[in-house]
């Protein structure tokens, strides 16, 4: 195969390397590939497997400079930031060594004297992964390390906008004792048609998505043609509620982190922010001074705390947003327009009401609008007032209150006094339009795991 398409950086237009174009004939390739691969990994034992995870976690940690580098220049992520994806992605390997060892059976009581009931646990086959270019590490630990811990073989499909990352980290997973056939990359610039292959192929068992809401109802149909198990992360539009009683220093600091953690490009980002009226005014002026002071720069440059956006597009859609806000009466107190480049000027929009945009659809872009309200039943009513529902954000010091909104916010993670709660070892994943499954601790494997029941008479 000799076709390859060009991998440009966002801060520079520039192109950072070429990865090569796989199409059909390739991905039914790679297909057979893991139907191979898959016969033989399923017959090693947890203890085998976990043994070429943790080789993996230590290459990967090793490169952690290496890696971060090349996702800066192929996405746009500040390297600091970048070097912290490199350790969030290890972890999910790590965790999953270990938990590769875990996967138990279980026996029930019968109801008849001579027979026995067992209940065993198997990978399920193996798998067809897409991932997004936001996180080019570690949304392809979240999803390989378990599959792999589990006896699958995957082929994972990486964003147009980030494949180097993801090759990179296939050649470390084979220079660590994987065998190549088990865990395969396979870039693309025509990812509809490389998809179809694995939608269409029945050995294919499994599909694992990350990326928006529109793709995923999509993807989820045609995976429906073979009946394949489905895990699929999709959008949110997190929202971050500041009660009256909120430690304001606190909130301001981890909304800060949340909105803008890759220039607002994560699906739990704070998207939303409603603030109690009587604290309103003081969270806002502290808010925008530390937005104000956001360091916008070249994502090499290891002070640079917002890059640029990762195209075209998704510059147009915040700029789209932030338009529509403004001319319904929202007020920019920071930023509000575009920079140079790709780069989006970090944002705070204030009087931001119903029926803007910015509050029915996921921006993706460093811009924080702020809500006022008065009852905390009106803000978690609005809060819960959309068809996203990944992750939810609370500020307050009274434990009742904590409780009582947690419990009713419509949302798969809340944080409460907590604005980055994502942990290899916690369960991340969505209600309603944010998808169906979970990536992350004891239960990200089962995704990965069918259930035998074995009945045995005796
Ligand atoms: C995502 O944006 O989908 C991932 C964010 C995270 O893992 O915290």
């Amino acid at each position: 195969m000799s076709a390859t398409f060009e991998v440009i950086n966002p801060a520079s237009g520039r192109p950072v390397a070429s990865a090569p174009d796989n199409g059909p004939a390739e991905a039914r390739q790679a297909a057979a590939r893991a139907v191979a691969g898959f016969g033989h990994w399923r017959r090693t034992t947890a203890y085998e497997r976990s043994a070429v995870l943790r080789a993996w976690a230590s290459a990967l940690l090793a490169r952690e400079v290496e890696i971060a580098r090349l996702m800066a220049q192929e996405m746009g992520k500040p390297v600091t930031e970048a070097r912290g994806e490199v350790r969030y992605a290890v972890s999910f390997v790590e965790w999953y060594a270990e938990e590769a060892k875990r996967v138990y059976g279980e026996t029930v009581p019968s109801q008849a004297a001579h027979k026995r009931i067992l209940v065993q646990s198997q990978p399920v086959g193996p798998v067809y992964a897409i991932t997004p270019w936001n996180f080019p590490a570690a949304m392809i630990t979240r999803k390989a390390a378990p599959a792999l811990a589990a006896g699958c073989s995957i082929v994972l499909k990486p964003a147009e906008q980030s494949p180097l990352t993801a090759m990179h980290l296939a050649e470390l997973w084979v220079a660590s004792g994987g065998p190549p056939d088990v865990f395969q990359v396979l870039p693309t610039s025509n990812p509809g048609a490389v998809s179809e292959v694995f939608f269409d192929d029945p050995a294919i068992r499994k599909l694992s998505f990350t990326g928006s809401t529109e793709v995923g109802v999509r993807l989820a149909a045609q995976a429906a043609k073979t009946m394949k198990r489905v895990s699929l992360e999709l959008g949110g539009h997190a929202p971050f509620l500041v009660f009256a009683d909120a430690d304001i220093e606190s909130a301001v600091r981890e909304v800060l982190a949340s909105k803008f953690r890759n220039a607002g490009q994560t699906c739990v980002c704070a998207n939303r922010i409603y603030v109690h009226d009587a604290v309103h005014d003081a969270f806002v002026e502290r808010f925008a001074a530390a937005v104000a002071a956001l360091r916008v720069g070249d994502p090499l440059d290891e002070a640079t705390q917002i890059g640029p956006l990762v195209d075209a597009q998704g510059l147009d859609k915040v700029r789209a947003h932030v338009d529509d806000a403004l001319e319904r009466g929202a007020t920019a107190v920071v930023g509000g327009s575009a920079g140079e480049g790709l780069v989006f000027c970090p944002t705070v929009l204030t009087g931001v009401a119903p029926g803007m945009r910015i509050l029915e659809e996921e921006t993706f872009g460093p811009v924080a609008p702020i809500i006022r309200f008065e009852a905390d039943e009106e803000a978690v009513r609005q809060a819960n007032d959309t068809p996203y529902g990944l992750a939810a954000y609370l500020w307050t010091r009274d434990l009742s209150r904590a409780f009582r909104v947690a419990e009713a916010l419509d949302y798969g993670i809340v944080g409460v006094n907590d604005g980055l709660p994502s942990a290899a070892q916690a369960p991340f994943g969505g209600v309603k339009m944010s998808g169906v499954g979970r990536e992350g601790g004891k239960w990200g494997i089962e995704e990965y795991l069918n259930l035998k029941f074995i009945s045995m008479a005796l």
